[in-house]
């Protein structure tokens, strides 16, 4: 449960070595949150992201395997939290892979790779990370979509196509939890630099992780469904939605 300030307590991160799912943990550890688990594959990032958080301030702090492809565990996954934890306040969707457009478009079996973690992983892991909440009466899946799934472009189609799969699903299953006391928070950044994005090119509006961790922590404090980061993407993406398709070909990236 939220504390008396309304701060989240308990927080399970999925893609525990995410760098903007970091930044936001970091910025919770900061507002007393007393569990944060941290599920990925890098169980050595984790270690010492998890070291940092304890010196921080925070109770317990736990690092976990988990594997977005591997979906025939995911139940077991999340039944297993909630048998350790009793609940979580906050579930951080972060895992995701960018893909490599060039070979993603000629090789299908690259492409399906992008979709399996960005969108089959989450829908996969959604449905019962969904049913803990519902049966708890509280707490928010907060979801790290994409501005790249609002319009797919030409120079990351796969990787944005994964991204609108996974914002449709989970914008069906905030309207779902509508009246249980759980929540889904989709949050949409641009350009972020991190791991992912590191050697390309920064698209216009590029931000930080921390950026994002600030956007994500003022969703949470005001029960957002939609955030958008940097805000300004929300108008932006708004106009570059109904762009003639020959004036949206021209855009740079
Ligand atoms: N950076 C951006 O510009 C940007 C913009 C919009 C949205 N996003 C989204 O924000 C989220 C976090 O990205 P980030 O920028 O923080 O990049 P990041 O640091 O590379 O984080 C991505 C994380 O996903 C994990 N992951 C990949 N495949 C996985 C799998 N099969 N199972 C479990 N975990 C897996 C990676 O694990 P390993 O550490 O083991 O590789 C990594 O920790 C992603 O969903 C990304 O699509 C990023």
């Amino acid at each position: 449960m939220k504390d008396a300030f309304g701060s989240v307590q308990s927080v399970l991160v999925l893609g525990g070595a995410s760098e903007i799912a970091l930044a936001t943990a970091r910025r919770l550890a900061q507002r007393r949150a007393r569990t944060i688990v941290l599920a990925g594959r890098d169980t050595t990032r984790m270690q010492s992201a998890a070291d940092e958080l304890r010196a921080a301030g925070v109770d317990r702090v736990e690092v976990v395997p988990f594997d977005a492809l591997r979906t025939d565990e995911h139940q077991r996954f999340v039944d297993e939290m909630w048998a350790r934890h009793g609940e979580f306040d906050l579930v951080l969707l972060a895992f995701g892979v960018l893909g490599d457009q060039e070979r993603d478009e000629r090789d299908a079996g690259a492409a399906l790779q992008v979709l399996d973690v960005n969108f089959r992983g989450a829908v996969s892991v959604g449905i019962p990370l969904a049913q803990k909440l519902r049966a708890q009466g509280h707490g928010c899946i907060a979801v790290l979509s994409s501005v790249a799934g609002e319009r797919a472009r030409r120079a990351n189609f796969v990787y944005g196509a994964s991204k609108a799969g996974l914002d449709a699903f989970y914008q069906g299953l905030a309207d779902s939890l509508v009246g249980s006391g759980a929540q889904v928070m989709v949050v949409r950044p641009g350009f972020v630099h991190t791991r992912m994005t590191e050697g390309r090119p920064a698209a216009p509006f590029a931000t930080t992780p921390d950026k994002v961790a600030d956007d994500i922590v003022r969703g949470l404090a005001r029960n957002a469904v939609t955030v958008w980061s940097p805000g300004v993407l929300r108008p932006v993406m708004s106009a570059v939605r109904h762009l003639p398709r020959p004036v949206f070909r021209r855009m740079r990236g």
